[in-house]
């Protein structure tokens, strides 16, 4: 079915927070010292997600299911960004960070990711942030493919000792 890219606004929050819990149940499947969130999460995850749809630092997009039903609407996928700043010893200062990347199953491996990365990449070229970055889990081949499809390199390693 045909996927319809937009940016995300508070009123897509409630279709996104499911794809959110599968995102952090998947990592924390990996390794809940590094990914578990608390127990109350998403209320907390649900404020911060609707204030990214209106900040002009931030990126929110989401992938609509194209349907002739009115509403609502039926989501694919979404990808969530901020600008974040680095401490003043390193040349870049601001790069956008991607949070979150999720494309619901039934809708993978049709170029749904690599559209959002794409699109989030564009804009924060708009807000003139020029380097973007994010983490995947070390365990997390899909993403790991999908970013150096995008044209991400990997260039640093998270290392955890104890819980
Ligand atoms: C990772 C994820 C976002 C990929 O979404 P998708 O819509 O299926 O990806 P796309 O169809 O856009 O694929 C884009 C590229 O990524 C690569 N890719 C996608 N899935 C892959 C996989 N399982 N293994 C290796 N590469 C993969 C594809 O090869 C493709 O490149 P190509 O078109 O040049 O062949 C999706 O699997 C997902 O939501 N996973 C669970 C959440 C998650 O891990 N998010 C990332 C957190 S960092």
């Amino acid at each position: 079915m045909a996927l319809h890219f937009r940016r995300g606004t508070a009123a897509d929050v409630p279709a996104l927070i499911p794809m959110v819990v599968a995102q952090y149940a998947l990592h924390a499947a990996w390794d809940a010292a590094k990914f578990a969130p608390r127990p109350d999460f998403e209320k907390g995850y649900a404020r911060w997600l609707a204030a990214r749809a209106t900040d002009p630092r931030s990126v929110l997009f989401v992938a609509e299911v194209e349907t002739d039903a009115p509403a609502p609407a039926v989501l694919a996928g979404f990808i969530v960004a901020t600008t974040e700043t680095e401490i003043p010893v390193y040349l870049t200062r601001d790069y956008g960070f991607l949070h979150e990347l999720f494309v619901q199953p039934d809708y993978r491996n049709e170029g749904a990711a690599r559209q959002l990365v794409t699109l989030t990449v564009e804009a924060f070229r708009d807000l003139g942030v020029t380097q973007v970055r994010c983490e995947a889990a070390w365990l997390n081949g899909p993403a790991r493919g999908l970013f150096q499809r995008c044209g991400f390199r990997e260039v640093a390693i998270t290392l955890i000792h104890g819980a």
